[in-house]
């Protein structure tokens, strides 16, 4: 080992840069994080789209440290402690009418991957065994496992890793900038592209399809907000066929865009909803599938001794998960703040789209609290821009997140105006310095 810095490998990072400039954070608190040498920076991602009430709220604190020194750990199979069952309800509670089965996983890419083996295990119990595709979209993000990166669509995150699942195809994506470039909310054209769905069963049958995975809003290549009429689309054709529709939520669950869930705010319900992030404030690792009661009882037949449903995780409810998960919503709900987004939305929008004519910006789209801008790639060098205008950010004391050439915003939902004002203000400076 030559330097302190050398034994860990990021994920998702450029190690060689990294550890040449570091950027180390040391400290939080609501809409901030402190650098190491003690600066103060905006947060204007909610660290990674999952920290939704801001930085160490309280409660959630005092929650995990109670639970840390009643109970550490209790097995999840066979085995029960109250908190699981509550953390449960409290979620079907929020999650869309019908859907109130909660199975707990301890990441995004555990709930997708749990999600797809539940779509595939309910067609076989129902005696459909022969529905085995999965079909997702181009440029869609589930998570890294196998599953995930198999439905999902970002070729950086698939080149690399053989051939995947098999049977999984992909409808196109809805990024449609000659038509809808500089849409406020979600953008007028595209509902027709949920039609690709109906090429998909014309080419492999629907009696093959298990499900269809998509999220409402695509977060990680992006920001694509789904252009309206979309999802109600592809909701249709999923039922005429008997398709499951699967939304990962794992960005757009808890308040992101304005209702608990993303299923809320574009009126459409899934069959089965992929969730983590927001759930515990990012505080403790934590996901969920939220399955349609249907979905749950047709597991529920044979013997009641035997196991309905052979999946499972170490960590499925985890006590300080689940500490963490109740003291959160609690949070959000004290706090109004699975709404907030709705209420800020425009503010928030105006002040996006004057960063509309600045050097390099060719798009921005917003719903909720998530925001994208999209700058246009130096010649032979994509993401370099964007990425220099994150450092820039970050200097100036600004954190955002970038993917390709595509700023994300998405800060937590405490956010004030004043801070959205900072936020929109220092990347105007930037975008005209890295220009
Ligand atoms: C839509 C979506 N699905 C899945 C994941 C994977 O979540 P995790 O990183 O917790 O595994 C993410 C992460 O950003 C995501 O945005």
């Amino acid at each position: 080992m030559n330097t302190p810095l050398d034994a860990y490998w990021m994920p998702f990072t450029a190690n060689r840069q990294f550890k040449k400039a570091p950027r180390m954070f040391k400290k939080a608190s609501g809409m901030h994080y402190w650098t190491d040498d003690g600066r103060q920076v905006l947060d204007g991602v909610a660290g990674l789209w999952c920290v939704n009430a801001g930085h160490a709220r309280p409660k959630i604190v005092q929650a995990i440290a109670e639970q840390a020194a009643e109970m550490d750990y209790a097995p999840p199979f066979q085995m029960a402690h109250p908190k699981a069952f509550e953390l449960a309800h409290k979620v079907a509670e929020l999650a869309p009418a019908g859907m109130n089965k909660v199975f707990f996983t301890n990441s995004g890419s555990e709930s997708v991957e749990t999600a797809l083996k539940m779509a595939l295990a309910y067609h076989r119990v129902r005696g459909e065994g022969q529905r085995t595709r999965l079909i997702g979209r181009e440029r869609g993000y589930h998570g890294v496992n196998f599953g995930g990166i198999s439905v999902g669509g970002m070729v950086a995150n698939r080149k690399m890793f053989g051939t995947m699942l098999g049977g999984v195809d992909h409808i196109r994506h809805t990024h449609d900038p000659a038509r809808n470039a500089f849409s406020v909310g979600q953008p007028a054209h595209g509902a027709e592209l949920a039609e690709d769905l109906e090429r998909l069963v014309a080419l492999h049958d629907a009696s093959t399809i298990a499900a269809v995975i998509v999220e409402p809003v695509a977060g990680s290549t992006g920001v694509l907000v789904p252009p309206v009429g979309y999802l109600n689309r592809l909701r249709e054709i999923c039922d005429k066929h008997g398709i499951l529709l699967i939304f990962d939520e794992v960005i757009t669950g808890f308040g992101r865009t304005g209702a608990a869930f993303g299923a809320q705010t574009f009126g459409v319900t899934p069959d089965l909803i992929t969730c983590a992030k927001g759930l515990t404030n990012g505080c403790v690792p934590m996901g969920a599938v939220i399955a349609r009661q249907s979905i749950y009882d047709t597991f529920m037949q044979g013997p009641e001794h035997l196991i309905e449903f052979f999946h499972g995780y170490t960590y499925s409810a985890h006590p300080l998960a689940c500490a963490a998960g109740l003291a959160t919503l609690e949070t959000y709900a004290d706090e109004g703040l699975l709404t907030r987004a709705a209420e800020l939305q425009g503010y928030f929008a105006e002040a996006l789209h004057t960063l509309k004519g600045l050097p390099s910006v060719i798009d921005i789209r917003n719903v909720g609290l998530v925001g994208g801008i999209e700058l246009s790639p130096r010649a032979g060098a994509p993401a370099a821009r964007a990425f220099d205008v994150f450092l820039d950010c970050f200097n100036a004391g600004l954190l955002i997140r970038t993917t390709g050439d595509t700023i994300a915003l998405s800060p937590p939902l405490i956010i004030e105006r004043q801070h959205i004002d900072q936020i929109v203000g220092t990347l105007a400076t930037a975008l005209k310095r890295v220009a």
